[in-house]
């Protein structure tokens, strides 16, 4: 990512519809006793905390790179739980944990193929890993996006930029793990669906997310004409219903040494 583009309230406006995926995700992991476990891209801290308190491990770290996510996040720590700021690039433990833990968060970061066996190597003998990683790519939100800013003069002001695909296709993230040692492994994709007031609901959803990307990019005048060029292309091309109902695809990751 280019600088802090994170804006907690804006992210947290959807944050029950969020934390459904985290919630499946957490059921997946084995808890075991005095685990040391590690949140990547821990946000603002307060699903890190639903996750030490249901693994009650010996120790939890939380990492992210935003400044403004981590601001709240001293307001979750307790004793064994804290907070770093750090980039998931340079997490590079000494001593290995028994889970990593990422709930939306690595889809940010490229070329999963290389990231993934980096942080299996973080693991201890029996450890765990957990991923959840938004792959709504192929929806009007995300196409709208890319279409937007390859349209001038945003192109030129984003530098040829669009937000990242990284999601790989599930079944490479199976064969990722088998080769990785994996003995248990449950991979999937969920589709979680919510009903949004209307439409523009939805605009305010990928405002706190994939937008930021836009939006930290462009200087405040191209900021506002990209978003009412991107308001108008999305609401041209899916339903005006009322309620919205919108399906965002997510993919599962659970691995078992
Ligand atoms: C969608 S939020 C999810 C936050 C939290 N895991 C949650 O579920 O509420 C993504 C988080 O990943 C962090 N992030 C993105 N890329 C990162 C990186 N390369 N290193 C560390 N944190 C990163 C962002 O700062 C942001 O807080």
């Amino acid at each position: 990512m280019s600088s802090d583009t994170w804006e907690p309230v804006q992210y947290e406006k959807f944050l029950r519809e969020r934390s459904a995926p985290f919630f499946d995700l957490l059921e997946m992991v084995r808890k075991k006793p005095g685990m040391r476990v590690a949140d990547l891209g821990c946000g603002t801290g307060e699903l890190t905390r639903r996750l030490h308190d249901a693994l009650e491990p010996r120790e939890t770290l939380g990492i992210d790179s935003s400044g403004k996510m981590l601001e709240k996040a001293a307001e979750f720590a307790v004793k064994g739980l804290r907070f770093e700021r750090r980039a998931i690039a340079a997490f590079a433990p000494r001593k290995p944990y028994d889970l990593l833990f990422s709930n939306a968060a690595l889809h940010f970061l490229p070329r999963h193929e290389e990231l993934l066996p980096r942080l299996a190597g973080y693991l201890a003998t029996d450890g765990q890993i957990a991923v959840h990683l938004p792959a709504n790519q192929d929806h009007p939100t995300h196409v709208t996006a890319r279409q937007v800013a390859a349209d001038p003069p945003f192109h030129g002001a984003l530098g040829g930029y669009h937000h990242p695909t990284n999601v790989l296709p599930v079944e490479v993230y199976a064969t990722l793990l088998h080769r990785l040692g994996f003995r248990e492994q449950r991979v999937r994709m969920n589709v979680y669906t919510h009903l949004l007031e209307g439409p523009e609901s939805l605009v305010e959803w990928v405002k706190g997310s994939i937008l930021n990307e836009y939006r930290s990019r462009l200087s405040p005048e191209l900021w506002e004409a990209f978003l009412a060029s991107y308001r108008e292309r999305l609401l041209a091309c899916v339903p005006d219903d009322r309620p919205f109902f919108f399906t965002f695809k997510r993919v599962l990751i659970w691995g078992a040494r």
